[in-house]
């Protein structure tokens, strides 16, 4: 049986914010990360929510890759402030944020209570990152700094009820960040096509991101302002986010979230330089010629052709794809190795049976099209550490 879990409602376009009108009355916690109260960009918010006659607190202390004390605060804030409505602005660090939070209190409020005279809050979300498609997800991803490792949790009650889709945000993003959230989508929409739970819906929005993405992100890295570049790259971001929520990420986000966290890397830098790895390996391409898998091959030469390969063979298709990204990574200055990225070998051989188990137990991992060892995952290490490109 397939499914296609189209929620939530998507608002899009330059007054999407207007559609904050329709927040239940009742007081709102607006959730974001310190830049969007230092620079002022929460006042698109805020503003609206005082035209609307909504009361309204803030709570602006998300930091990237957010940890579980930056959630336990969140809770802390939403039982202080009981708002009615939620609305998280910012990347996927503080929508992952405020799900968390969202999903904690209703769970503790149902075990406290036998499931009776429990609502959740109304939970809007508004990313101002075209990368993470947090927006449309029922995924969350929090760090646990103790033990260095990224827990992706997923639940249908941490599903927004609204997205907001505003473009004017994305213009402040440094250049780097760009790269690094538009290269995140891009891994999503690769995933999710390649997966087995692929369906002809995720691979309508799959395609419709990376084309978009190919055509947007060089254009947004070199600093265009133009509005439908930027909302293009934004529909993108939240297209992948359908797909991958909808069918499955997969190996390349099981490496990212590890290494990430050991050696905070970005997320979308970790799997910039991780995803051509994992394409050849998913193919048996390269050095994984070894192991051939000519099914997730087709998939990866029909993706290749529908970002505009020459025709040809599935391994041309795999292989033109790969050299896509590496063209992508020169462009947006992406060290091709952690080597170059700057980890140390001696950190890293340090923590490599640790990581190797992590990797192995995240959800995403399981998800790869293709079964995944524990010598798999060594291999794989061992070539996004030293480079050079798997073909
Ligand atoms: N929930 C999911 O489905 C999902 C999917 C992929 C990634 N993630 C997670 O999302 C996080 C990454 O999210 P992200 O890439 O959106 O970045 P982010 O939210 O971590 O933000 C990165 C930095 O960019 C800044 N920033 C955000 N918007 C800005 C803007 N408009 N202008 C200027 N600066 C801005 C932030 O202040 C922060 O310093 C990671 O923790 C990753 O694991 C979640
Ligand atoms: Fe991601």
């Amino acid at each position: 049986m397939n499914l296609l879990d189209a929620c939530p409602k998507i608002y899009f376009g330059p007054d999407s914010l207007d559609a904050l009108a329709e927040l239940p009355a009742g007081p709102v916690l607006v959730l974001c990360d310190p830049y969007m109260a230092e620079s002022g960009a929460v006042r698109q918010v805020t503003g609206r929510l005082e035209r609307f006659g909504r009361a309204y607190s803030v709570f602006s202390e998300i930091e990237p890759d957010p940890s579980i004390q930056t959630v336990a605060a969140s809770l802390q804030v939403l039982f202080r402030d009981k708002p009615e409505s939620v609305v998280a602005l910012g990347g996927g660090s503080a929508i992952d944020t405020a799900k968390a939070a969202l999903y904690v209190c209703l769970r503790y409020k149902e075990a406290l209570m036998g499931g009776r005279y429990i609502h959740r809050p109304f939970f809007v979300a508004v990313p101002t990152t075209s990368g993470s498609g947090s927006e449309v997800t029922s995924y969350a991803v929090l760090t646990d700094r103790a033990d260095d490792v990224k827990i992706p949790l997923s639940d249908r009650a941490m599903i927004p009820d609204v997205a907001i889709l505003d473009p004017s945000f994305t213009k402040t993003l440094p250049a780097a960040m760009i790269a690094y959230s538009g290269m995140d989508a891009l891994t999503h929409a690769v995933e999710a096509y390649v997966s087995r739970k692929a369906t002809v819906f995720t691979d309508l929005y799959a395609a419709a991101a990376a084309q978009a993405v190919c055509r947007c992100l060089p254009r947004l890295y070199a600093g265009t302002k133009d509005d439908a570049t930027h909302q293009d790259m934004m529909l993108a971001a939240t297209m992948a986010g359908l797909a991958f929520h909808n069918s499955s990420l997969g190996v390349c986000h099981g490496l990212a979230h590890t290494l990430g966290a050991e050696f905070h890397l970005p997320h979308g830098k970790a799997n910039s330089i991780i995803l051509p790895w994992v394409i050849a390996f998913n193919a048996g391409l390269g050095p994984y010629q070894d192991r051939p898998h000519l099914d997730v091959a087709a998939r990866y030469g029909a993706f290749a052709r529908l970002l505009g390969a020459p025709a040809g063979s599935d391994e041309a298709g795999t292989a033109w794809l790969i050299g896509l990204i590496q063209k992508f990574n020169v462009t947006f200055q992406t060290p091709a190795s952690l080597r170059l990225a700057g980890i140390s070998q001696g950190a890293y051989e340090a923590a490599r049976a640790d990581m190797t188990a992590k990797i192995l137990r995240d959800l995403t991992t399981k998800a790869n099209p293709v079964p995944v060892t524990a010598a798999d995952v060594c291999r794989l290490l061992a070539d996004v550490y030293e480079g050079g490109g798997p073909l």
